[in-house]
């Protein structure tokens, strides 16, 4: 079981921010990332239809033996979580609670903001006494444009950013996959003053934990007897559409090349 892989799943391929983060915290970890290129975004979409291709997702990565699943899109997680923890039979770990933790850390008494697409803050998921929402539905396809530290960016988060500049927040949560890309930005508009909290990197370290509580962590690759060869993790990606398009982009989201994207066949 512990040589098992961990299935990983976003709407298409912001979650690669989480998947990366993973990789970093949990090196000796095999993963299967799900990446649902074909019905991408979820952020626009209403709750029954995140539900439903969450928990198609979610009983696919099962039909290959993983043995954890990451939910690696925040949408997903503030509609499905609940949903697709009562249907698993192995842990299933969100982004929006580890992200949610760290900012409560960060600034006990003080205020928080979120930012993330239109579902996630209309799903109310982030819950502190004080927290100010907003939705950036710009940002996604500005990230996967490229944009990263583009005027026309600057100009989008200018606004997006005023109400929670004018509020004074302590900590602003990256409450959606593609904007750890932003942070250098945001960074710099939200000014020094004010944590950054990466949802992606939370994420990971309770991956770590709960694997390590529950005995699923994998033990460092070790030597195959005989050959003297080790046996390295493996990571899979499968998409359930146009996989060049998510080579491409999708290194800038991982931080390194992509080699082979599979297209998913739906059992
Ligand atoms: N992965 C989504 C999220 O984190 C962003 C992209 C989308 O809208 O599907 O909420």
């Amino acid at each position: 079981m512990n040589r098992a892989p961990i299935g990983i799943f976003d709407s298409g391929i912001g979650g690669l921010t989480v998947a990366r983060a993973i990789y970093r915290h949990l090196p000796q970890e095999s993963t299967i990332y799900f990446g649902d290129t074909a019905r991408v975004p979820y952020g626009s979409k209403s709750p029954d239809t995140v539900r439903r291709y969450s928990e198609e997702i979610l009983h696919w990565l099962l039909r290959q033996d993983v043995k954890a699943v990451v939910v690696a899109c925040n949408t997903s997680t503030a509609y499905a979580l609940d949903r697709l923890q009562q249907q698993s039979p192995v842990p299933v770990i969100g982004v929006v609670e580890p992200g949610a933790a760290a900012a409560a850390r960060a600034c006990r008494d003080g205020t928080i903001g979120v930012i993330g697409t239109a579902g996630t803050v209309a799903s109310g998921a982030y819950p502190h006494r004080r927290v100010i929402q907003q939705a950036c539905p710009l940002f996604v396809p500005l990230v996967e444009e490229g944009w990263f530290d583009h005027p026309a960016t600057e100009l989008v988060a200018s606004e997006y950013l005023a109400p929670l500049r004018r509020a004074g927040v302590d900590a602003l949560v990256l409450g959606c996959t593609h904007y750890p890309l932003l942070t250098p930005l945001l960074a710099r508009l939200m000014g020094p003053g004010v944590i950054l909290i990466d949802s992606a990197e939370e994420t990971a370290s309770t991956v770590a934990d709960t694997l390590a509580a529950l005995g699923l962590a994998a033990s460092p690759p070790h030597t195959l007897p005989n050959t003297g060869a080790s046996d390295p993790p493996s990571h899979r990606y499968v998409v359930s559409d146009d996989s060049s398009r998510f080579l491409t982009i999708g290194a800038r989201f991982l931080g390194e090349r992509l080699t082979a994207v599979e297209l998913a066949a739906w059992e």
